[in-house]
């Protein structure tokens, strides 16, 4: 499937916590942020990989679920 479509996967972040940051990292030669969501605790985002965001890192305790499973980053 074409990587930059916008209707593939979604990955689906839940915090568990005040002040989860969900950021997202550009695509292409220069990685860097262009966005950072914060999430409340309780408070979901559902979110694509597109032609502009290639990476997502998340801050703070969080259950993602996405095609490759789920994954809870609240202890180390
Ligand atoms: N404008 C961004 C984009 O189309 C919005 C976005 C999509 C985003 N997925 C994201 C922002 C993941 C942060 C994290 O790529």
């Amino acid at each position: 499937m074409n990587v930059t479509s916008n209707t593939k996967d979604y990955i689906v972040i839940k915090a568990l916590e005040d002040g989860v940051q969900v950021i997202g990292l550009t695509r292409g030669t220069d990685t860097r942020f262009h966005h950072a969501e914060k999430l409340d605790k309780g408070e979901i985002m559902v979110a694509q990989f597109t032609e502009h965001t290639s990476a997502v890192k998340i801050r703070g305790k969080a259950v993602i679920q996405s095609s490759h499973g789920e994954i809870r980053n609240d202890e180390l």
